[in-house]
């Protein structure tokens, strides 16, 4: 790379498009994790003293999650939720194992074919594979989240998922999707509240610090991916930031702005509890329960934190 380091004069590591600047590795570093800390503030996305889990896939967005937040001197600990996709989840287990290792961070990991009796994939269902692994992931999340204290949960979601999660809902025209999305879903009784400290970074930025901190992630995409339509929409919008740099943030902020007018189109869905596990359901009985035909709840509790005293408000059986 030709350019010099804005700050130092350095020889650069990355030229940015937006905004347009050349950085060196260390200044890039700083850099990205100021924007990070800032989009916590703007978005008051968590506070000092919260406990925080951070979903970890094994993939760059949530592992550079982890590690900012580490970084940034939040409480963090890391939930890992092992699919039994075949090889694809044994290798994105020993990732996210390797990344909270280097990192000395706490990881918890939930098998799901432990928990259910099946893996994901090994099912015999009409629904499609990716939606009940969504419904199964999102469940185990808030369950382990709820059942153990902690005040929020944090995911990798970055710019460019959330641009083409908006730009396909508006596609669709699918007003629920579109009353709900944003870097912050507020938690409300059984529901703990979930952020995205990465929602103004996009994917190169993201790539690009986790390779200048030296953090191993699994590239490999799950089997089961829907994702061909997902990449296209990427694409669509990939072409129109080259084109004019700032698309994706402005889209976004754009929406973020709007929301309100299909908030207003959604009524609020009035969730009562589930006849089997006790959290919230828009049913009798939860999607999840449903699907894995439970007739008892799952215990998630680890009581790592009860043990340490730590525990804030919320009670445990
Ligand atoms: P995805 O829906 O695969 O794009 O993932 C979105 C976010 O969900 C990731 O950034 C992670 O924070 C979280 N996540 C995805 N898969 C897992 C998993 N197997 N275990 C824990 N967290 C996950
Ligand atoms: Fe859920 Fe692939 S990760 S179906
Ligand atoms: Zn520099
Ligand atoms: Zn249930």
């Amino acid at each position: 790379m030709k350019g010099r380091c804005k700050i130092c004069g350095r020889e650069a590591f990355i030229k940015l498009h937006y905004p347009r600047m050349y950085l060196c590795r260390e200044h890039f570093i700083e850099y990205f994790e100021r924007k990070v800390q800032r989009t916590i503030d703007r978005y008051h996305l968590l506070k000092r003293d919260d406990w925080v889990l951070v979903a970890v896939s094994g993939g760059k967005d949530s592992a550079v999650t982890a590690w900012v937040l580490n970084r940034l001197g939040y409480n963090v600990e890391c939930l890992h939720i092992d699919l039994g996709i075949g090889d694809y989840s044994k290798r994105s287990r020993e990732y996210a194992e390797r990344q909270c290792r280097e990192l000395g961070l706490k990881l918890h990991v939930l098998d799901v074919r432990k928990l259910v009796g099946h893996g994901i994939g090994e099912v015999r269902t009409r629904r499609p594979v990716c939606s009940y692994c969504g419904l199964t992931k999102r469940y185990l999340m808030n369950k382990f989240a709820y059942d153990n204290g902690f005040d929020v949960i944090a995911t990798g979601h970055n710019l460019d998922d959330e641009a083409s999660f908006i730009f396909s809902s508006l596609m669709n025209w699918n007003v629920q999707y579109l009353a709900k999305q944003g870097p912050k879903l507020e938690g409300k009784g059984k529901m703990v509240g979930k952020v995205k400290p990465l929602y103004e970074l996009t994917e190169r930025e993201i790539a690009l610090y986790a390779v200048a901190s030296g953090i191993d992630y699994l590239v490999d995409e799950c089997p089961h991916s829907r994702g061909a339509v997902t990449l296209r929409y990427k694409a669509v919008l990939n072409g129109m930031e080259e084109e004019r740099p700032g698309t994706k943030l402005n889209f976004v902020k754009g929406y973020l702005r709007n929301r309100e007018l299909f908030e207003r189109k959604l009524e609020e869905m009035e969730l009562r509890e589930c006849r089997v596990c006790g959290m919230p359901s828009s049913g009798e009985v939860c999607s999840f329960c449903r699907f894995w035909g439970l007739e008892k709840p799952l215990d998630l509790r680890v009581r790592t934190r009860v043990e340490e005293g730590e525990r804030g408000e919320k009670e445990i059986g």
